[in-house]
């Protein structure tokens, strides 16, 4: 089977894309599949090359390069950083060898059930959610009122448009401090990887967070913060009800926020060999971890997702939220799966037999 592996992408999350989609293609089983690597650019132009399947390359000196964009303070403005000489862009001929798509991007354009929509149409099949659970899963919003409608423990939070703070920030503001105390959040509605979140301890850093929030989406999110608590993940896998759920992780030496830096600069993204940001299998009390486990993949059900998604949970003793679904987990999460058997090789054979399925 010839496997369209989709990356990149405009979304803010580019560059992490980019790393995931090297590490399938690295990984993914080439005694059953042939990668063809579909490299989405900044201007939303879908490029193929040879040169996307040489991973030694990518490993070595492109793979440090992406990770220096990541670093740079402007990675958001930068495109990539890929200029082969054979680069083309996709045609229908090259469509018409596709026989399924892997879409490998995170967030915004891609995680968001716009690409999964274009693939509806095109009627093949792709890898991970569909456009309904995609769509629900990149709304922070409308995702935790799913959840809390069918009884997943949320945090207390409410939303405002752009519209709104722009006409009357007086409002807004008097209307968040009624309804949620400090410390808070302030979140852009709809990104991944912690860009322009805030946590706001009180009145006066308020409006400056909510001005970073609102500069990446006309919508945001006010969420009350949990004090110190643990950040445990874990995912699931499968559809419909045919569900598995991974190992969990606990993130290590964040303070108030886990940044982008925390998931992505500081830890070794290939692997989790010698990872010393991440406990796996966290340590849980087995009453807490059947809680996660159950709560996971009630999560999953209730937006009818599909594929392979992490779950996000903030836990506080006895007490455990549901933060958010991510239904494109960075490296697909691979190293939550390994400890239940599966190698990323595996992973990857069994999120494409559940599309093709
Ligand atoms: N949005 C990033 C990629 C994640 O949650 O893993
Ligand atoms: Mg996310």
């Amino acid at each position: 089977k010839n496997v369209g592996i989709l990356f990149g992408g405009r979304s803010v999350e580019h560059e992490v894309s980019v790393i995931t989609a090297m590490q399938i293609i690295e990984n993914i089983d080439k005694t059953k599949f042939n990668p063809i690597p579909i490299y989405v650019n900044k201007n939303g132009e879908w490029l193929v090359s040879e040169s996307f399947l040489k991973f030694e390359s990518f490993k070595n000196e492109k793979y440090e390069n992406v990770k220096k964009i990541i670093l740079s303070p402007n990675y958001k403005d930068q495109n990539l950083y890929i200029h082969p000489n054979d680069i083309k862009l996709f045609t229908k001929k090259d469509l018409d060898s596709i026989d399924v798509f892997f879409p490998a991007f995170h967030g915004t354009n891609g995680e968001d059930g716009t690409i999964q929509g274009l693939l509806e149409l095109i009627g093949l099949p792709y890898v991970g959610a569909g456009v309904l659970s995609s769509a629900v899963g990149m709304d922070k919003i409308i995702m935790k009122d799913i959840f809390k409608a069918n009884d997943i423990p949320v945090v207390d939070y409410t939303y405002y448009y752009r519209s709104s703070w722009k006409t009357n920030k007086e409002a807004v503001l008097k209307d968040i401090e009624s309804k949620i105390t400090y410390p808070l959040f302030v979140k852009p509605a709809n990104l991944g990887s912690s860009i322009g979140i805030s946590k706001v301890k009180s009145n006066e850093d308020l409006e400056s967070a909510i001005e970073l929030a609102f500069s990446y989406d006309r919508k945001i999110i006010i969420e009350k913060a949990v004090e110190d608590p643990r950040e445990i993940n874990c995912a699931v896998m499968g559809y419909e009800d045919d569900l598995e759920v991974s190992l969990c992780e606990e993130p290590l030496g964040w303070k108030e926020i886990l940044s982008f830096d925390d998931k992505y600069v500081k830890q070794d993204s290939k692997t989790t060999k010698g990872d010393k940001n991440k406990n796996i299998p966290a340590n849980l009390s087995d009453e807490i971890r059947t809680k996660i486990e159950n709560y996971a993949k009630l999560a999953f059900k209730s937006i009818d997702c599909r594929g392979n998604a992490r779950i996000d949970f903030l836990v506080k003793e006895e007490d455990v939220y549901v933060n958010e679904i991510n239904t494109m987990p960075g490296s697909i999460a691979f190293y939550l799966w390994e400890g239940r058997g599966y190698s990323f090789k595996e992973l990857i054979s069994k999120m494409i037999d559940i599309a093709i399925k």
